[in-house]
């Protein structure tokens, strides 16, 4: 159910329930960051694996001493620059913080959401909120609340409206006094080494990297999609029937299989490529097609972000 209340979330909280909950990224599946029974649930209703760790949403400063321990300084430039904002930061994290939120790491993750609901319940709550992304384990994230219904039809969701980024959080920490990105998201390179020179690029998984939840199958639609350079030559070869195709500023070619084609800005601007990313998969996933082909974006700027969602939804075909 979608509501306005922030009391009934409020209320929902206080009973252990999980709530849906608007951010300026993606919408989050949110639960009290102290409350094991509603961590569980997270979990339990997401089809989340236990080893994959849950980022905490604060609404100031003050809280974060909740939940760290400390701050390395460099971070805290980080944090400074852009909090309410969407950079999460892996920092060591208190005894408070239980092992199922870090899925047992000593590293937890911490993010200031800008949005002003979602800063508005953080402020009036005495405890932050857990919330990784309101989908199904592996599915497309959310951007409306009605998307978070799709997945959960039984709780409460903040109305929020559309997610002004669209792209979730980009996830930086530190290793050896260096800067590590694990995820890039809704903030570009750029405008990270802008401020704190090249950080080390830790975004490919392997196990003994501390980001477990970048498992390569992830973001991903109901049907097959594969990501092309040159779109109009998989078309040219597709037997497919059923073809969507996503390109970044233009329709380039039509093939008589495609039944809808999607531009994500069509002034070539990345930002709003990515604030439409999902809610194109999510519109595409309701037509029944037998294939979507998604062009490259450019590597720069917040293409890093969006081609880092289209090669994990992307599967084998
Ligand atoms: O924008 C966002 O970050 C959204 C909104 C709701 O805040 N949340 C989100 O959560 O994207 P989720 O769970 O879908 O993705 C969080 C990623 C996962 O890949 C997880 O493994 C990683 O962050 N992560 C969280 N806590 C971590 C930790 N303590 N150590 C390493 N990786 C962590
Ligand atoms: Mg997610």
């Amino acid at each position: 159910m979608i509501t306005d209340s922030i009391e009934i979330i409020k209320k929902d909280l206080l009973e252990s329930k999980v709530i849906g909950l608007p951010t300026e990224t993606v919408y989050g599946l949110a639960a009290n960051a102290f409350d094991e029974e509603a961590i569980q649930e997270i979990y339990r209703i997401k089809g989340r694996p236990s080893t994959n760790p849950l980022i905490v949403h604060i609404g100031n400063f003050t809280q974060l001493k909740t939940v760290a321990k400390e701050i390395p300084e460099k971070l805290f430039l980080l944090a400074e620059q852009f909090w309410p904002g969407p950079l999460t930061l892996l920092l060591p994290k208190r005894g408070e913080i239980s092992a199922s939120v870090t899925a047992g790491f000593p590293n937890v993750g911490v993010r200031m959401p800008n949005h002003p609901k979602a800063l508005e319940l953080l402020n009036q709550i005495p405890f932050p909120l857990v919330a990784p992304s309101a989908n199904i384990s592996n599915r497309i994230s959310p951007t409306t609340a009605q998307h978070v219904e799709k997945y959960f039809a039984d709780i409460h969701t903040l109305e929020g409206g559309e997610c002004i980024s669209g792209l979730e959080s980009t996830i930086l920490g530190i290793e050896g006094g260096e800067i590590a990105v694990y995820r890039w998201g809704a903030i570009g390179r750029e405008e990270i080494e802008k401020l704190v020179g090249k950080v080390l690029n830790r975004t490919q998984a392997t196990h003994s990297t501390p980001a477990p939840g970048m498992s390569k199958k992830h973001y991903a639609p109901k049907c097959p999609l594969v990501v092309s350079q040159e779109p109009g030559l998989l078309l040219s070869l597709s037997m497919r029937q059923r073809v969507g195709v996503i390109w970044f500023k233009e329709v380039k070619w039509e093939f008589p299989q495609v039944i809808c084609n999607e531009v994500l800005s069509n002034s070539g601007d990345l930002k709003e490529a990515g604030k439409n990313l999902y809610q194109t998969l999510h519109r595409m996933e309701e037509l029944s097609l037998d294939l979507i082909i998604a062009e490259r974006m450019p590597e720069e700027g917040l293409g890093l972000s969006i081609n880092d969602r289209l090669d994990r939804a992307s599967s084998k075909i």
